[in-house]
């Protein structure tokens, strides 16, 4: 406890950030140390495991010991630690599940397993301090694409998924097909500022009637076609209109959907998380097409929509408030599911 605030500790650990964060009643955000390996990645295109790994692994303990120490905190003060275990690389969870498990061993401290989406989705907690389930939860990363009932704190349905690609992943796969690179989301997001969003007629696809799963790995397919296509003519390719007609591809199926889901599930909250809630375009859409409705659309700032430690702490301290505890065979699980 400090200021007679419970204080909670989030590792994270589970892709290319090795980020932790003290958080205050599961809602005050006390410091927020992120240790982003892009750079490294981007020599090679996209996360190479092995190297997220071994750079976990020399960061995690300046990034918490950073985390402690900007927060004005001890280790006496931690009242419980949560550790993302799944979904994720398995090498890079385990470097912080090992951190996590540690500590709470060394100093006594409770430990609590935290499901990595359920966190993208708390991040909203921390920047929301009104927001209580229950709300239509639009959770879009690298890795996932889910349409999620959030009923309570600690109970949520999943209405829908993606079949293949998440959304983040079509971004990042997309943007390297028309040469912009790694991290592909936002470069895509810059690029189709300055293009026609109605230059080429990408196919969106819905599946089948009232479903609210996505399907997003034919996109690679049809901007492979449309640049292959237009070389063979002769044509100049226009990058910002690829990008442009791509991103309204993704984002008005995601925008439909998510609005959908609402007005069945009677709701009238659409709560954002993860990477690709950052995008620009998504974020304009989905307030325009909610407002239509009366919905209200909340999202975390870009810094806590990626990948953090916050959202960890965040998530831990509802599930303990719950009962939920882990013991020190906590495991990473890599395939973790909603
Ligand atoms: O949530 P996140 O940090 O990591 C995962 O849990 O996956 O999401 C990373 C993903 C990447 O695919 C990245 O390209 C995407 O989020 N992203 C974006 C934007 N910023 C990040 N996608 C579209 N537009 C953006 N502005
Ligand atoms: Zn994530």
């Amino acid at each position: 406890m400090k200021d007679g605030k419970f204080i909670t500790l989030g590792i994270e650990s589970s892709c290319d950030e090795t980020a932790a964060s003290i958080v205050a009643d599961g809602r005050e955000l006390l410091s927020n140390v992120i240790s982003s390996q892009i750079d490294i990645h981007t020599e090679f295109g996209g996360v190479v495991p092995e190297i997220a790994s071994r750079k976990h692994l020399e960061n995690v303990n300046w990034v918490i010991e950073k985390a402690i120490a900007d927060a004005g905190c001890t280790t006496e003060d931690i009242d419980l630690i949560g550790v993302t275990y799944g979904p994720g690389l398995v090498g890079a969870l385990l470097i912080g599940v090992a951190a996590a498990k540690a500590m709470a061993f060394a100093c006594d401290i409770p430990l609590v397993g935290v499901n990595h989406m359920h966190g993208h989705v708390a991040a909203n907690y921390l920047e929301h301090p009104d927001l209580e389930p229950p709300f239509m939860g639009l959770v879009v990363s690298g890795g996932h694409t889910n349409i999620i009932f959030v009923e309570e704190y600690n109970s949520c349905r999943k209405l829908g998924s993606t079949r293949d690609d998440a959304a983040g992943e079509a971004f990042d796969k997309v943007a390297r097909v028309i040469g912009l690179g790694y991290p592909g989301g936002p470069k895509v997001d810059r690029a189709a500022k300055g293009g026609n969003r109605d230059a080429i007629a990408f196919k969106r696809v819905y599946l089948e009637q009232g479903s609210y799963d996505f399907s997003f790995s034919g996109l690679k397919t049809q901007a492979l076609n449309y640049l292959n296509t237009e070389r063979q003519a002769g044509r100049e390719i226009n990058v910002n209109d690829v990008a442009a007609s791509f991103q309204e591809a993704v984002v008005e199926v995601i925008v439909d959907k998510a609005i959908a889901a609402a007005l069945e599930y009677d709701q009238k909250r659409i709560v954002m998380a993860g990477g690709v809630a950052s995008n620009s375009r998504l974020r304009e859409l989905i307030s325009e097409r909610a407002a239509e409705h009366d919905i209200e659309v909340l999202r975390p700032s870009p810094v806590l929509c990626t990948d953090n430690g916050a959202m960890i702490a965040s998530a831990a301290y509802y599930a303990y408030k719950n009962g939920e505890r882990s013991g020190f065979d906590l495991d990473a699980v890599p395939g973790l599911e909603f």
